[in-house]
């Protein structure tokens, strides 16, 4: 729904000094992007005529972020406070009506939530909307003071900062979440009034909701139909218990997908990831960056995929690490296999345990099962690449490539030195290094020849007898005359 009177504010200037850390709050990630990217989608679906993102600490690196995901930044030096921080944005927000104001250190909202804020401000006509929740453990959050205890719609009076705090107010557990709505003609007089009057010398935001209650508008509280929406990050602690959520989340709608996971609390899912019906994902699996999967295949415990596309019917085996791969359709991978950027497994593949792949297609059908590495190579269909081959592919300065035909077959512990080709139908001999073209359907074998002398096996066993002889002969002398000198 597009709401041409609304902008959108996300308070992103602070330090967050609880993280300890040399990278500003809301460029920490939680769920598999920065928290400030997380805010900035949760909003884009409302379609504001404007989204400014409030920014001091690391301001170029937070408004590197910001620009591409179609928000304008704005400057907060040096840092008051966050009604401050909304006297700062004042004229950026040009002629809109209302604004929606979002920490950007509470990533989990969503944007439904934000869309009933939002109707609700417009319906009862209010000059602020402040979305809370009830928890049990308040401790850390303003608190929302209603005009009546008695009743959840009553309208506000004020936020009381935790430091701010009466015993008696301690025991409210209906927080501020720090999202609002606000109509922005009656936020900027409320603002002027608010005064640095706390621990911080800060001009708090909070503060502009006792002043409007005071002068007789209205101001309501709309409480977060999940209270884990709110979840604000100020130390390590909560950047986990919110990536935890969103990793749930992720996992809960993969599900949906037609995924079957087991014990999926061990699973770790990045965002964009997607996978078709009947696929089954093991524990301890982890699904990263922009990896897609196919309907029934099967991903094995401990496996780790990144920007992985599998077609259907894949198995990816235990312990398996998939990277920048384009995997085809039927094709068996692992166990204790790694493929690397740019690899290409056309259907029916099979790549097994203790095989690298790098930057190489891998034709219909053709296995290397143990072993080996392909780098750089081009292979065809039905080809056979025998246990421990590699391709050299590099040396030492630059990177050849390896072209092998179809139906090649290529014996256990070849090296071929780059550039070569095997052509179609050829056989590499076990062991052979190759250093030269194999012409289709040729026999290239590159060893030294064996040779077999016969009865020397006995011959060197007396040799080997005779000296054992002579060495325990020269120990014994030497023992005695030992004895001697000492006595
Ligand atoms: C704030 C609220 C508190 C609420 C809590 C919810 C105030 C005074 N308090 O407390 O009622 O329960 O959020 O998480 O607002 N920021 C600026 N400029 C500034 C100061 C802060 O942009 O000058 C930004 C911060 O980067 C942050 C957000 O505003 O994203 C909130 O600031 P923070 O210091 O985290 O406030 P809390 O103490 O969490
Ligand atoms: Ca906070």
């Amino acid at each position: 729904m597009p709401n041409k009177d609304l902008a959108i504010v996300v308070l992103a200037a602070g330090k967050g000094t609880r993280l300890k850390s040399g990278l500003a709050k809301v460029l920490h990630r939680a769920g598999g992007r920065s928290l400030l990217e997380q805010v900035l989608r949760a909003c884009a679906p409302l379609k504001a005529r404007k989204t400014v993102v409030v920014v001091g600490h690391q301001a170029e690196q937070v408004t590197a972020v910001a620009e591409p995901l179609g928000a304008t930044s704005v400057l907060q030096q040096p840092q008051h406070g966050t009604g401050h921080a909304m006297q700062v944005v004042r004229r950026a927000l040009g002629n809109a009506k209302f604004a929606i104001v979002l920490p950007g250190d509470a990533p989990l909202v969503r944007t439904e939530t934000l869309e009933a804020l939002v109707s609700l401000h417009r319906s009862a006509n209010s000059s602020a909307t402040i979305l809370t929740a009830v928890l049990a453990d308040p401790s850390g959050y303003g608190r929302v003071l209603r005009k009546s205890e008695s009743s959840v719609s009553a309208p506000v009076s004020a936020i009381v900062e935790e430091s701010e705090l009466t015993d008696s107010q301690r025991e409210i557990n209906e927080i501020n979440s720090s999202i609002y709505c606000f109509t922005l003609k009656n936020l900027w007089p409320a603002l002027a009034e608010v005064k640095p009057n706390n621990q911080h010398r800060e001009l708090y935001l909070t503060d502009a909701i006792a002043v409007l209650a005071a002068k007789g508008q209205l101001v309501l509280a709309q409480i977060a139909p999940d209270s884990r929406e709110v979840l604000g990050c100020n130390t390590r602690a909560d950047l986990a218990a919110v990536d935890r959520i969103f990793r749930e989340w992720k996992r809960f709608a993969l599900m949906n997908d037609g995924v079957t996971m087991q014990l999926p609390e061990t699973v770790l899912v990045d965002p964009d990831v997607t996978a078709g019906e009947d696929t089954l994902i093991e524990p301890g699996v982890q699904l990263l960056g922009a990896t897609k999967i196919g309907a029934r295949c099967t991903i094995r415990t401990g496996s780790v995929l990144a920007d992985a596309i599998l077609g259907d019917d894949v198995s990816v085996e235990a312990h398996s690490v998939v990277a920048q791969s384009r995997i085809d359709s039927d094709v068996v991978i692992g166990p204790f296999a790694r493929l690397r950027s740019g690899t290409h497994l056309k259907r029916g593949a099979r790549i097994g345990n203790f095989v690298e792949v790098k930057n190489s297609t891998v034709g219909e059908g053709t296995k290397a099962m143990h072993l080996t590495y392909l780098g750089d190579a081009k292979i065809g269909a039905k080809t056979n690449i025998g246990a421990g081959t590699i391709t050299c592919n590099y040396d030492g300065f630059h990177k050849h490539p390896t072209t092998i035909g179809d139906k090649v077959f290529i014996g256990s512990d070849s090296a071929l030195v780059a550039p070569v080709r095997v052509g179609d139908g050829a056989y590499v001999g076990a062991g052979s290094t190759i250093t030269e073209n194999i012409p289709a359907g040729a026999l290239g074998l590159a060893r030294g020849r064996q040779v077999n002398k016969l009865g020397w096996a006995a011959k060197k066993r007396r040799a080997l007898a005779a000296t054992e002889k002579s060495a325990k002969h020269f120990r014994k002398s030497r023992k005695n005359s030992h004895r001697k000198k000492r006595k």
